[in-house]
């Protein structure tokens, strides 16, 4: 364990704080005592705005998680700019305020990204075919990122649910207690993400890199995140339903009856070896992690 983190507290930036994965940061990391947080909302920093992130990110923090994206991937088909501006640009303000510093990046980023069909487990030196705004505009992120300098984990993520925000577990909980059936798709292939689940994982590998410096290296890597198993949405639903006791049927349906502005991956099944292997963790399966989300939304 390195001298700083034994006596000083590491200090953690956290941007976009309200979003699903940002409160999820705010909620676990009171129980980390050896970690300080800022909470930076959209409200007091836009990363877009080059001026207000160079002077959050002058504060000199040891890291830096960017929680923070336009994530409507629908309205982005129509709202390009805006989407760009917050997943594209806003990354080369960030990179460019953090130049020369010692403080390292978390960034978040999609299974949108790869949109192609291996069938196997996508691994994260698999080819990435972008489609539709959303995807491109979070890759472009990344690849601006991957350009600089500045020693960053990026981390590719899929299905994020949470009991915070908005997401498809509290959408299907509200229908099913307004409808008796709801159509969900059921030849899109992937696995949740539980919030916690991933912000856990963040907060445990800054913890080892700060007892293991070698472990740095892990801040030049792209490394995929999600829970274990493979589901469809409809699996999930059906799932929902069961537990929480609700009459609400739910009908699969093929992605065609639903049709939406962008292009959804039928094939969003990432490999997690290289993350386990290089950090020695568990995850949770998705079905566990469902039920987390589940009791916490009580
Ligand atoms: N949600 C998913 O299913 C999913 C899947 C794969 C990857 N990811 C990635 O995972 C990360 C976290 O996603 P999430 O689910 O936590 O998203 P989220 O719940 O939509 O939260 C994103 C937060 O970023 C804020 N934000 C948007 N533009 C901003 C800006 N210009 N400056 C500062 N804050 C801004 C949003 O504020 P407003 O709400 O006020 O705009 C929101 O609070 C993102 O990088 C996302 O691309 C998400």
């Amino acid at each position: 364990m390195t001298e700083k983190f034994m006596f000083t507290k590491l200090r953690i930036a956290i941007l976009g704080a309200n979003g699903q994965v940002g409160q999820e940061f705010k909620y676990i990391g009171t129980s980390y005592e050896y970690f300080h947080f800022d909470f930076y909302s959209k409200q007091n920093l836009d990363i877009s705005n080059q001026e207000e992130v160079r002077a959050v990110l002058d504060k000199n923090y040891d890291y830096v998680i960017n929680c923070a994206a336009y994530t409507a991937v629908d309205k982005a088909e129509s709202d390009a700019e805006a989407c760009y501006a917050a997943n594209t640009s806003a990354c080369q303000n960030i990179v460019d305020a953090l130049k020369g510093k010692d403080t390292k990046l978390v960034h978040f980023s999609s299974d949108y990204v790869y949109h192609t069909y291996t069938g196997f487990p996508i691994r994260e030196e698999d080819s990435t075919k972008p489609q539709g705004v959303y995807a491109t505009s979070k890759l472009e992120g990344e690849q601006i990122i991957r350009a600089s300098s500045v020693p960053t984990l990026i981390l590719r993520t899929s299905w994020v649910v949470s009991s915070f925000g908005h997401n498809f577990v509290k959408t299907m909980l509200r229908l099913g207690n307004e409808k008796s059936s709801v159509a969900v798709v059921n030849d899109q292939y992937g696995a949740p993400t539980y919030a916690r689940h991933l912000a856990q994982t963040v907060l445990e590998i800054i913890t080892q890199v700060a007892a293991n410096p070698a472990l740095l290296s892990a801040f030049d890597e792209t490394y995929n995140y999600a829970n274990e198993g493979i589901v469809t949405w409809y699996d999930i639903a059906d799932r929902i339903m069961k537990e929480k006791g609700l009459s609400c049927l739910v009908h699969p349906i093929p992605t065609s009856d639903y049709p939406t502005p962008a292009a959804r991956p039928g094939w969003s099944v990432l490999s997690k070896h290289k993350i386990k292997e290089q950090f020695n963790i568990e995850i949770p399966h998705w079905y566990s992690a469902l039920k987390e989300c589940l009791n916490a939304i009580k």
